[in-house]
């Protein structure tokens, strides 16, 4: 049906139209403030445009709509694209720290509302989710994604598809996703952004392409191409991978977008001239170029030339109409642009509340010792650190469309939770970048980052006048929004030398410090994994990130976050990541070092926390696992029970894991994977029996021909509360 409507309106158009379907612009209202393109409306009255990223507001999405709807000559309406990625207004946790729920029921939930959010403002078409795997927190964009493990990541991508998609897109609060970034994103070479990228194909079959795979089959509208080469040839430009593996392999039919100017990097990338390189990327399998006009300004061109065929234009032409047509809005160009209900659902209390609870759950808490937290209600709180009364820094990276002044700062958040707020006692204690980094480069997109005049002493010397009036400090520590998220690597992955200068001065006062730390990174923390009494690990928690916070430093929820990502001892570790291979060498379990085997002379091969890891107020004791059969034959099932028990004297959620290790196949396989995982609550004294189910589809892999199959023989089956804890049992599994 689609099909044929899509070519119905194909046969009124004339080339340079179906050129212009292909071209998506960016409307500057927001993020850089200003157009990629000059006469961006007049463009669309000669219908050379087919979408329009970054405008907010229901009215000015109207308004454009209205000239493409009425002033064009076909009057074919546009999509709106925004980069709505954890959260329109109300914001959600940066998907790093959602990842760290492990809460798919939640993930899904905080989709639907950024859905609805966005899509009451006219917007149909989000740049999310972002499923690249990254073994590497020097890469910015680790906060983006679900960290570095192939299995939870397609659980989180499957459960956002359907929060924004749900299962008609025809809905005015469901709107069009968009998988990224396809593919190998994450893989840069020494985590520098838009970096090279080098890669076996077993690898990327069986650790990086699963939640993009993941997410074609959650049925994604849209795919958005990676700015890296993959193979030497960048992936704007690679056939294989947009259309021999998305297409033919995966069945994909949807779009694919480029990246912000892809198409013209690739002139950097050294491949060609824009003419050569835009019909390389249609020809690869690109329908649509974001911002640089390489297709609306050469494929014509190309055409006449011989290097393109109109059938390919129109390939790419059909499918762009056909997802507007699946969105409806040829049937009502202006249903996603609703003044009355944007007024309604956009940063509505229900929402907010539900950003409250889903920061709270993404909370890791990394250390407590001597129970520090929770903090009792009556004590005098002494809250320092350059990220305790800042909103615009604790929503984090890519808050496009967020309202920093309605957003709650962890002091309003504390003062809302106490009775009397003249308790909390705050200082800000230093600048959030040392001045050894620049702030000119700490500021991709104009966010202040709360830069003080005073020296590092003085804020110091006022922090400590507030701390020995208090009970306890409160440190709130860590990066600005910009230090991570596209553009932001990093070299050097410790806390900012002001502010451990800072931390060590509030110790000497013998008060109990807790770092609350903003970060969109796994960090290097061993001096204050070392040293800080408590660390409760916030992320970038979102516009109601003080609320949230306050509910989890006074007990009121029991923190529950478990890491999706490893944190390192140190920078030279990386990339350190929990589903290795074995090595021919390894070091024997509970070693630090052993001459000509694999690790360093001058850190052990630990990490600092483990992927899994998070710690509740509570503890739980996990019993004695069992499994159904020690020997199973081809499509028999597999069940792992294992009770775990709250042995503490509160309530809380422990996330169980479940991971396999394959002993020996024909190509080296990881120490282990994550097959499995449930997030369950028990009461204290509370018995409660986990089950797993596991079958041969489970133990599948990419062999070395890259055949999708399973392979006979030992299997250890673990299970725990993190990556490295873990009870094991080893089955037989023949075929
Ligand atoms: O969606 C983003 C992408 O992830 C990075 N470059 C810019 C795009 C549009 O804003």
């Amino acid at each position: 049906y689609y099909q044929q409507k899509a070519d119905s309106i194909m046969a009124l158009m004339t080339l340079e139209e179906k050129i212009g379907q292909l071209n998506l612009p960016a409307a500057g209202d927001i993020t850089t403030g200003q157009a990629s393109s000059s006469n961006i409306a007049e463009k669309i009255k000669e219908g050379q445009v087919g979408g329009l990223f970054n405008l907010k507001s229901a009215e000015k999405i109207r308004d454009v709509q209205r000239i493409a709807v009425e002033e064009s000559r076909l009057g074919i309406p546009l999509l709106f694209g925004m980069d709505v990625i954890h959260g329109y207004e109300t914001i959600f946790p940066i998907p790093l720290g959602l990842s760290s729920t492990w809460d798919m029921d939640l993930v899904r939930e905080s989709a639907r509302i950024a859905a609805r959010e966005a899509g009451a403002d006219g917007i149909n078409w989000t740049f999310s989710p972002m499923t690249d795997i990254s073994r590497d927190p020097r890469w910015g964009r680790v906060s983006e994604g679900n960290g570095e493990d192939p299995f939870l990541a397609s659980r989180i991508a499957e459960a956002m598809i359907q929060g924004y998609q749900g299962d008609d897109l025809s809905l005015e609060n469901t709107i069009l996703a968009c998988v990224k970034h396809f593919a190998l994103y994450g893989a840069g070479e020494a985590g520098r952004d838009y970096n090279t990228v080098d890669m076996s194909r077993v690898r990327m079959y069986n650790e990086y392409f699963p939640p993009y795979k993941a997410a074609i089959e959650a049925g994604v509208g849209t795919v958005m191409t990676a700015f890296n080469e993959v193979d030497g040839i960048p992936a704007s430009a690679n056939k294989w991978l947009m259309t021999d593996v998305l297409r033919e392999e995966w069945g994909f039919d949807g779009f694919v977008v480029t990246d912000y100017t892809a198409i013209n990097e690739m002139v950097d990338h050294g491949i060609g001239d824009l003419q050569h390189v835009s019909a390389l990327a249609l020809k690869a399998g690109v329908d649509m170029d974001m911002v640089g006009e390489g297709f609306l300004n050469t494929l014509k061109k190309s055409l006449e030339e011989g290097k393109i065929t109109e059938k390919t234009i129109d390939a790419a032409c059909r499918r762009i109409l056909i997802a507007k047509l699946k969105l409806g809005l040829f049937e009502d160009p202006y249903r996603y642009a609703n003044p009355e209900r944007s007024k309604k659902e956009v940063f509505s209390e229900e929402n907010r509340q539900k950003a409250r609870e889903i920061a709270s759950e993404s909370f890791v808490l990394m250390k407590n010792e001597n129970q520090t937290l929770p903090l009792k209600k009556g004590s005098t709180i002494a809250l320092v650190g350059p990220m305790a009364d800042n909103t615009e820094n604790m929503t984090g990276t890519w808050s496009v469309a967020a309202n920093f002044e309605k957003s709650i700062s962890l002091r309003k958040g504390l003062e809302n939770a106490i009775p009397d707020p003249s308790k909390v006692l705050y200082a800000k204690g230093s600048n959030i970048v040392a001045d050894s980094l620049l702030e000119s480069r700490v500021s991709i997109f104009g966010k202040p980052t709360y830069r003080d005049d005073r020296s590092t002493a003085v804020m110091i010397e006022e922090a400590l006048e507030v701390a020995q009036r208090a009970d306890v400090i409160v440190a709130a520590m860590g990066e600005s929004a910009e230090m991570s998220g596209e553009a932001s690597s990093l070299s050097n992955i410790e806390l900012q030398e002001n502010q451990r200068e800072l931390l060590e001065a509030l110790l000497q006062t013998g008060k109990p410090v807790v770092v609350v730390l903003f970060t969109g990174r796994p960090l290097a923390l061993g001096w204050e994994k070392e040293n800080i009494p408590a660390i409760l690990n916030v992320w970038f928690a979102g516009s109601q990130a003080g609320d949230a916070i306050a509910d989890v430093l006074f007990g009121e929820v029991n923190p529950s976050g478990k890491l999706s990502m490893t944190f390192p001892q140190n920078v030279g570790q990386i990339p350190i990541y929990y589903n290795h291979k074995n090595t021919g060498r390894p070091l024997p379990e509970g070693e630090w070092f052993q001459k000509f085997r694999s690790n360093y002379l001058d850190v052990s091969n630990e990490p600092l926390f483990p992927f899994g890891f998070g710690m509740s107020y509570t503890t739980f004791e996990y019993g004695e696992m069992t499994l159904d059969k020690a020997k199973l034959k081809g499509e028999e099932k597999l069940i792992v029970k294992i009770p775990v028990r709250n042995t503490g004297s509160v309530k809380g959620k422990e996330v169980v894991q479940l991971y396999i290790r394959d002993k020996v196949a024909s190509i080296t396989r990881p120490v282990k994977e994550l097959k499995g995982f449930k997030k369950i609550s028990i009461d204290p004294g509370q018995t409660v029996e986990v089950s797993f189910e596991l079958t041969v589809e489970d133990l599948k892999f990419y062999g070395y021909d890259l055949s999708y199959d399973w392979e006979p023989g030992e299997f250890e089956i673990m299970v725990g509360g993190d990556s490295q804890n873990l009870i094991k049992e080893t089955v037989n599994w023949e075929k």
